[in-house]
């Protein structure tokens, strides 16, 4: 039996038909830079995500960037994150000038800690050295992280908060949907997401319709009234027309693909979680279940004996970007953030994706009990 994690041949043998329409379409009129298709998938995933604007660009990570550039984030302040997520949520912080201030995670959700963020945004106003202006949580693994007290922080300390939904698009939060849960929120359309392309994209969503101006312009070189008046710095970050074409109908049936992810998910922690911490979705959240994670103190074992039987897995995030040699110069130590050390040490993910049949599942999952029981 050969298993993919993710198994992105299995869905193009199932849209194809649909797709190969959707490029041909895009190859027949021409308009490769915004065409047609760039407004219509904004339009799209506005109304998915329950957001009044959908801005498309070129990746998660310039999703992430275009909108601290247009809140003028840089240096001086302090912008409130987890350690425990991909670089990118972090880089982007840096690369403005401003400082990534890391904050513990929880240990059942793996999503930054309400309350140790209070403690940290208190801390940092009583030392007075840098500006809270901004918070990054991340909705790790597809899961939302905890927003009902992290907007309620920071109205209270007039913070913005920016929601790295890169992973959790299509999820839920309290009836609302992943994506627009802050004041912004960034997605990634990176292949292998919940809703991937054939290459880099992303896309940001707001309510704030001013700000999706500012990002519109800063999205194509701080573009003013016409293509040569540039009115700020900005960036090439524009999603390309075949990627948003492709995105258009794939998104036509990732309201079933979500199903089917929350079939594999159930499934699995049905048969693992005598053996092994599965994943925990707290009341009234779902995961869109962009990974399915599982911790285990013998990890290395457990890996070396799926990989034996065929099972391909991978794990996020060896390595807290704490302890990372790009954030080396804010001192980081070994020790300071524990929770997300010790999940660093024992994580990993079993292949995921909506065509994931049952008796594979099955097949893992006795895999792992039989590791778990030998070791
Ligand atoms: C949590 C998180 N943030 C940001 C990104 C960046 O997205 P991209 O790779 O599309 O730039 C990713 C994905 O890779 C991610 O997982």
């Amino acid at each position: 039996m050969k298993i993919a994690f993710i198994d992105l041949k299995k869905q193009f043998s199932v849209l194809e038909k649909d797709i190969r329409a959707a490029i041909d379409g895009v190859l027949a009129h021409g308009q490769f830079i915004m065409g047609p298709e760039i407004g219509r998938l904004e339009e799209e995933l506005a109304r998915f995500a329950g957001a009044r604007q959908a801005v498309a660009c070129a990746s998660g990570t310039d999703a992430l960037l275009l909108p601290l550039m247009a809140w003028g984030v840089g240096p001086g302040d302090a912008v409130f994150t987890s350690p425990f997520t991909f670089i990118a949520t972090a880089e982007v912080i840096s690369l403005l000038g401003a400082t990534p201030v890391f904050v513990d995670i929880d240990p059942k959700t793996y999503n930054i800690d309400p309350e140790q963020l209070r403690a940290a945004v208190e801390k940092t106003t009583r030392e007075g050295r840098l500006r809270p202006k901004a918070v990054i949580p991340v909705d790790l693994f597809g899961l939302p992280a905890d927003y009902e007290p992290i907007m309620a922080l920071a109205e209270e300390k007039g913070l913005l908060v920016l929601e790295d939904a890169a992973q959790s698009f299509g999820a839920l939060y309290r009836g609302r949907r992943a994506g627009a849960l802050g004041h912004v929120g960034a997605t990634s359309f990176f292949p292998a997401k919940p809703l991937g392309c054939y290459g880099d994209g992303g896309a940001v969503l707001t309510d704030d319709d001013h700000l999706a101006g500012l990002m519109r312009s800063i999205r194509v070189h701080g573009q003013g009234s016409h293509k040569y008046e540039n009115v700020r710095l900005g960036l090439n970050a524009r999603l390309d027309t075949l990627q948003a074409a492709i995105l258009l109908a794939k998104l036509a049936a990732f309201p079933d693909e979500l199903e089917q992810r929350q079939r594999v998910a159930a499934r699995y922690t049905q048969g693992l979680n005598s053996r092994v911490q599965t994943p925990h979705i707290p009341e009234g959240s779902t995961s869109a279940w962009a990974q399915y994670s599982i911790l285990t103190d013998r990890r290395e074992e457990v890996q070396a004996a799926l990989k034996t039987a065929g099972i391909p897995t991978a794990v996020y995030y060896p390595l807290p970007l704490h302890l990372q040699g790009a954030f080396a110069d804010f001192g980081y130590a070994q020790g300071d953030f524990p929770v997300a050390e010790a999940t660093a040490g024992r994580i990993f993910s079993l292949p995921m994706h909506p065509y994931l049949e049952d008796e594979t599942i099955d097949f893992i999952v006795a895999r792992i009990i039989e590791a778990v029981d030998s070791i």
